[in-house]
């Protein structure tokens, strides 16, 4: 354990510290687990940023998560409770019931008013003694500043607040509003355990809400803004997820049987199958059957549970694809042995995908996870430098999950008129991001279109790399089993190319 609290002993101190959950789960992931008890911390945000709804959430998740728990809301300000709770009442984590033996709210707008902040913090005390709050939050911690008549007395308030919370062994929430980018530090920030700071910026149009841990005694913590959301359940924060996945949940295992990809043809160009649990891309044009593909590996074993993430088609879109191809998933889509996340490549957040995949394949013991549109997800990633170490993350943690994964991302049309084995920017960096690589292309040969698929690499697999043709048809991609044909196509190719040259 790493930095100090204050000096005053606590519970447990050589079991570890006492942990505090807000509530809010991406935030106690960020925080390793939680607030700590007895504990004072700062939430800083500009108007609006969220700080209201939090201090709320981090209330009734806390009353409600024991019988015992008990939170006490303060507020500085000047607005009324009812006001508030109006706002707050729409929202899933409200629960009038807690109100006012388990949540009390209270207004110290007076007593800071008339006494300053002799009167609050007497006010506090006594409020936290009566209720035997667990957890306080303050709302307005500026208006307090404000009333201090030097800085040395918000300082010692600051003090004789800690000194409180460490004696009654709540925990404390200041929640207060900051000018957006003021850089000085201010002194109560040196003196709390914790400093959370809210803020939403611009990403082109959008407007994006960011989450940043500044400071936190007694433990690390993810490092680094966090996208977070309000929405009809309150603040959803997504910790960012390379961080999350620093280290994979669980330890690697690369060996196992092959996995079938559906194709039998395909499996013998791949030296037998895939990997278990390995990665692999399909690198294609638009239209060659990269998303068919996918739906005939989720389906190719009726015993393991497969994940649908897509961007482009809708569940009922992809039902329709299944079944006009004749494809084994429209049963599986039907029994709900597949479960298909959709989401509109304009919106979203790449760290939101990245939770919602993983929360499903943990829930629904997913084994086969095929992923329709790498490059809609990187589209998501405002900072491109992000995508490829989230991928690498991915990756290693759909490993560790015993997932075999697949993705699909789009080449240009000419991949092989170039004479390169492959051309397109699509493919930079895939060695990092798919462990087997397999690529579609057309051919265009006089007035006919041809299509030819080929392995560029497999984790540990004696792979077979020559070309070979194939159809569409039902039941899904039917593969030539020899290259034949491919190499025939090829050959008048050059020989079409010759003869203009
Ligand atoms: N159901 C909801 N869905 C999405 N956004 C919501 C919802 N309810 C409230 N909001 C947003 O939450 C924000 C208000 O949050 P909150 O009152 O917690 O902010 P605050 O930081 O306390 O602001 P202030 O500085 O004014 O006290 C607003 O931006 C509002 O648009
Ligand atoms: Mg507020």
């Amino acid at each position: 354990m790493t930095g100090s609290g204050p000096s005053t002993p606590r519970d447990g101190a050589y079991g570890g510290l006492e942990r505090v959950p807000t509530g809010i789960a991406g935030l106690d992931a960020i925080l390793g687990g939680g607030l700590f008890r007895g504990g004072v911390y700062i939430v800083q945000g500009t108007p609006g940023a969220g700080k209201t709804i939090l201090g709320n959430q981090a209330c009734y998740t806390h009353a409600g998560a024991h019988p015992e728990n008990r939170a006490l809301y303060v507020t500085l300000l000047a607005e009324s409770h009812a006001r508030m709770l109006g706002h707050i009442a729409p929202l899933g984590f409200f629960d009038a019931g807690l109100i006012p033996d388990r949540i009390t709210y209270l207004s110290a707008f007076r007593s800071l008013q008339d006494e300053g902040l002799t009167g609050l913090l007497t006010l506090l005390r006594r409020e936290t003694g009566a209720r035997d709050a667990s957890l306080v939050v303050l709302d307005g911690l500026v208006a307090a500043e404000e009333t201090a008549r030097s800085a040395l007395e918000f300082k010692t308030f600051i003090h004789e607040l800690q000194t409180q919370a460490a004696a009654t062994g709540a925990t404390v929430l200041l929640l207060t509003s900051a000018s957006a980018g003021a850089a000085m530090v201010a002194a109560e920030h040196t003196m709390v355990d914790g400093l959370i700071e809210l803020s939403s910026r611009l990403s082109g149009r959008r407007a994006e809400r960011d989450l940043e841990v500044r400071k936190f005694r007694g433990s690390g913590f993810l490092r680094g803004r966090h996208a977070f959301r309000i929405t009809d359940d309150g603040v959803v924060v997504y910790p960012r997820t390379e961080a999350r996945l620093r280290v994979p949940s669980r330890r690697d295992h690369v060996d196992g049987p092959k996995v079938t990809t559906g194709s039998p043809a395909l499996d013998a160009m791949l030296g037998g199958g895939l990997p278990s649990h390995s990665t692999t891309m399909l690198a294609g044009p638009a239209g060659i059957g990269k998303t068919t593909l996918g739906l005939q590996f989720l389906g190719a074993d009726p015993d393991e549970p497969g994940l649908m993430y897509g961007f482009y088609e809708s569940e009922a879109a992809l039902r329709v694809k299944a079944r006009a191809l004749a494809l084994p998933i429209a049963g599986m889509m039907e029994a709900g042995q597949v479960a298909v996340l959709w989401q509109p490549a304009t919106e979203g957040l790449i760290d939101e995908v990245c939770a919602d995949l993983l929360d499903t394949i943990r829930n629904r013991r997913v084994r086969r996870v095929f992923l329709d549109g790498l490059d809609a997800m990187r589209r998501l990633a405002e900072d491109q430098d992000r995508i490829v170490r989230i991928f690498a993350a991915l990756t290693a943690e759909l490993r560790a999950l015993g997932v075999t994964g697949m993705y699909t991302t789009e080449t240009d049309l000419h991949g092989l008129a170039s004479d390169l084995p492959m051309s397109g920017t699509a493919l930079r960096g895939a060695s990092s991001i798919a462990e087997n690589i397999v690529l579609l292309r057309f051919v265009e040969l006089r007035s006919s279109l041809h299509r030819v698929i080929s392995v560029i690499k497999a984790r540990d697999s004696r792979i077979d790399p020559r070309l070979r043709g194939f159809d569409i048809r039902e039941g899904g991609l039917a593969i030539e089993d020899g290259p034949e044909r491919a190499e025939a196509i090829l050959a008048e190719l050059r020989h079409a190319r010759r003869g203009r040259e």
